[in-house]
């Protein structure tokens, strides 16, 4: 059984195909009302289970429409309305939902969550974010980088902030595709060595300001300061993260044409100025919408 759970799982060959089939699918939608279905309708008599136990919105929304539009129908479930959310077990879960639904999409907090549920599950699990990665998010914005600059191979892109699921999920695309990631964290909010591979050690590059991340880099990512599930940490993390915003400053060291590029959602004079993320360089609307094009992909 074919699982899409973390990027390391995922052979560089068959990321590249996604994203060339990505850039085919979003051509062929040709600017036709979102609501109308694809040309292709491969997903024709299919039901895909899309399990939320996170809040979300382009998750939610792309994943709900991309199986649409390819005449696939979804069903969204809220993890809590579920009896996975009042004591049955996952492993169950998996077992009772391959008997109706063709895939399955899950958003969960630990990772062994998704794990579980792919090991009792006979139908393709995708991670739809946990804690530790979020590798649909990652594929959306290497497509977005691709289509606007071309091969991310040998390029650098500068992390600003908390070592998160996003942090690590742009390291094993580092690694898969051979492209630089430095990466730049307020003490106490460093990467964990034991999550890190010595092949990953090649292409990262730890710094210990935002300024040295920065600098000449090709593309300046950065996300929330509290990440969902870590609110309890919002006062600490506000003060620890306070040099971290990526404002204008900042952006001035990369290269002049370098992208900025945030997962959502944002929030404007924390982790990032109202300035950079409105302004020319920043390319976040066309990474949500390639959310739909590189899931349809997948
Ligand atoms: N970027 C992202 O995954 O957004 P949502 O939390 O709205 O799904
Ligand atoms: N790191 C963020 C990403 C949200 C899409 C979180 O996990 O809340």
């Amino acid at each position: 059984m074919k699982h899409f759970l973390d990027i390391h799982k995922t052979d560089a060959g068959e990321l590249r195909a996604m994203i060339n089939s990505a850039h085919a699918m979003k051509a062929a939608r040709n600017n036709r009302p979102k609501g109308t279905p694809d040309d292709d309708q491969p997903l024709a008599g299919r039901m895909v289970a899309l399990i939320f136990e996170k809040p979300s919105t382009r998750t939610r929304v792309s994943f709900d429409v991309g199986v649409r539009q390819m005449g696939g129908q979804t069903m969204v479930l809220s993890g809590k309305e579920m009896q996975l959310g009042h004591g049955e077990t996952i492993a169950d879960t998996a077992r009772v939902l391959s008997r109706y639904v063709d895939a399955i999409m899950l958003r969960t907090s630990a990772v062994e969550n998704l794990q579980e549920l792919a090991r009792y599950s006979s139908v393709p699990v995708i991670n739809g974010l946990t804690n530790e990665f979020h590798p649909c998010q990652v594929l959306a914005d290497i497509f977005t980088f691709v289509e606007a600059r071309g091969p991310i191979q040998g390029k650098t892109v500068a992390w600003v902030g908390d070592a998160n699921n996003m942090a690590y999920t742009w390291i094993q695309a580092a690694e898969c595709l051979g492209f630089q990631l430095r990466f730049s964290a307020p003490d106490g909010y460093q990467l964990d060595a034991e999550r890190l591979t010595p092949e990953s050690a090649k292409y990262l590059t730890i710094c210990a300001n935002p300024e040295d991340a920065c600098k000449g880099a090709d593309l300046v990512t950065t996300d929330v300061w509290t990440s969902m599930g870590y609110e309890a940490e919002n006062a600490s993390r506000m003060n620890a993260f306070k040099d971290w915003m990526v404002d204008e400053e900042l952006m001035v060291l990369a290269k002049p044409d370098a992208l900025f590029m945030h997962c959502l959602p944002a929030h404007r004079g924390e982790e990032v100025s109202a300035g950079v993320i409105d302004g020319p360089q920043s390319i976040v609307w066309e990474e949500a919408e390639n959310r739909l094009h590189v899931q349809k992909a997948l």
